[in-house]
């Protein structure tokens, strides 16, 4: 009997000196001291004993759990503070948990593609301010006072003088201003008009192009539209030019091109004519010119502009121009 706690004992020494980390230690602590423990056995079975036994086995029995518990106590101690414990250590070999990605936005995503046509072929991009002064939105664009796009219904006025730019023409102003040509940049950039449907939000985006340098022609204002909508859209879309007016253009065109959902056959989108208006052009007013200091015998050149959120929705198949604005994740994960 006394043989038996002895042994007990020895072999609960033993394996606390080789026990790795917590987990073993608490396992360990369970076989000998827990419930059905060892230990726990031993004390219960003295009852069975010859009464002249019992009262050195209990006293040895006691002694020994009283030891094998104060020994676990420190066991547990050591493994905590020496950091040899691996329970709960990450294992640095498991695969890694993926954050959850961010995307683009459509709008961004569109920009960075217009910009990147036009940079390809030697274009900078520049920026202007989003608060613009009346002179730089309209009049150096050749937009007297009198003129129906300073209508009220269409301009954020701040103050008499100062507007929200409801174009990114201005940035052409602002860049002349203080380049000499030649001149060749794209300007992206919100803009605002007082205007909400539909197909209108008070806030949009838009990209100005403008090229100026000697002997600059219609023919070359054709050749790098051409080339932007074979790049954004597919190599072989169809194009048309469209006179038009804008008062700081002359000659002024919008640019058409063959409806990308119908192909050309009519539908909702195209208003069944078959094409799609994507931008407005033209070559740069000589009053324009005057207006920033260029020789208008030295220089011509041609400017372009357009609303990204419409090219935006003809690339993604889009039909309601306030789901971009509307920040819905749902709507946002699909890009
Ligand atoms: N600023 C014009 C608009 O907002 C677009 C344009 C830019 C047209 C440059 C011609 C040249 O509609």
């Amino acid at each position: 009997m006394n043989d038996s706690i002895k042994q007990i004992r020895e072999e609960a020494l033993n394996a606390l000196r080789e026990v790795p980390d917590t987990g073993a230690l608490q396992s360990l602590s369970t076989a000998f001291l827990g419930r059905k423990g060892r230990v726990t056995s031993f004390l219960r079975n003295i009852a069975s004993l010859p009464v002249e036994e019992r009262p050195k086995a209990g006293q040895e029995a006691n002694r020994v759990k009283k030891e094998l518990e104060a020994a676990f106590e420190a066991a547990l101690e050591k493994l905590a503070s020496d950091g040899t414990d691996m329970t709960g250590a990450i294992d640095v070999t498991l695969p890694g948990r993926k954050p959850p990605f961010g995307s683009l936005h459509p709008v961004t995503q569109i920009t960075r593609l217009i910009c990147g046509v036009f940079e390809r072929i030697g274009f900078d991009i520049a920026e202007g301010p989003e608060v613009e002064s009346d002179y730089y939105n309209f009049e150096a664009l050749n937009i007297p006072k009198d003129h129906p796009a300073r209508d009220m219904q269409d301009t954020f006025y701040v103050s008499d003088n100062v507007v929200l730019r409801t174009h990114t023409s201005p940035i052409q102003i602002r860049y002349m201003t203080t380049h000499t040509p030649p001149v060749r940049i794209i300007a992206p950039g919100r803009v605002y008009r007082c205007d909400s449907d539909l197909t209108h939000t008070p806030m949009f985006h838009q990209v100005e192009g403008l090229l100026v340098d000697r002997d600059i022609s219609f023919g070359d204002l054709k050749g790098v539209l051409t080339t932007f909508i074979r790049g954004v859209f597919d190599a072989n879309t169809d194009i048309r030019f469209r006179p038009s007016f804008f008062p700081f253009t002359e000659p002024s065109a919008e640019l058409d091109i063959r409806c990308v959902i119908c192909g050309g056959k009519g539908c909702n989108v195209c208003s069944h004519t078959g094409w799609l208006e994507i931008l407005g052009c033209g070559m740069v007013h000589p009053a324009v010119f005057e207006n920033v200091g260029y020789d208008t015998r030295a220089n011509s050149g041609f400017a372009f502009g357009m609303g990204i959120e419409r090219i935006a929705m003809l690339k993604f198949g889009i039909n309601d121009l306030r789901l971009f604005f509307e920040s819905d994740i749902r709507f946002l994960r699909q890009f």
